[in-house]
């Protein structure tokens, strides 16, 4: 099948009933995503299909269209041109091990994607659900309100 990811045309030839985040990470070397639970609870593994935010450890490549473009960690930014959300990370210092995070960063870069201006209230209950064993949920919350003061001010 082909896959564009990260603006990336890629062709791969995999079991249908392989998850996206295997195809990303032993297919085509893209280890951004992490392998947390495997079952869709953590989050670790989460990644952008046509800009929604999903978990690609039970995403099979038989359920991805063709044409669909994904979006990892390592193409939300760049060095140098780094997406609102993760310069709000490095102002914040929100990681500590850092597994969890860049599920985390782009579970957070969604939810600024549909919602501008998000309460405290809706960025602790979107946030929650991916999972950080390091408890880093203050500083993830304060970083998404500079990056949606950033996004709103541009
Ligand atoms: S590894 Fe995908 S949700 Fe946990
Ligand atoms: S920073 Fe360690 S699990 Fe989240």
């Amino acid at each position: 099948m082909k896959l564009t990811v990260n603006g990336t045309e890629h062709d791969v030839d995999v079991e249908a009933d392989m998850p996206l985040l295997w195809i990303l990470r032993d297919e085509l070397n893209i280890t951004g995503p992490k392998y947390g639970c495997g079952v869709a609870q953590c989050g670790a593994c989460t990644v952008h299909v046509d800009g929604m935010a999903v978990r690609s450890c039970q995403l099979p490549a038989s359920n991805i269209e063709e044409g669909a473009e994904i979006t990892t960690i390592e193409g939300l930014g760049q060095p140098g041109s780094l997406h609102a959300v993760q310069e709000a990370w490095v102002e914040h210092q929100v990681a500590q091990c850092g597994y969890c995070q860049s599920g985390q960063i782009m579970q957070a870069a969604m939810l600024l994607d549909f919602d501008p201006d998000p309460s405290d209230e809706k960025i602790d209950a979107v946030m929650s659900g991916n999972l950080c064993r390091c408890g880093t949920y203050v500083r993830i919350r304060a970083a998404v309100k500079s990056a949606a003061a950033k996004l709103n001010e541009a």
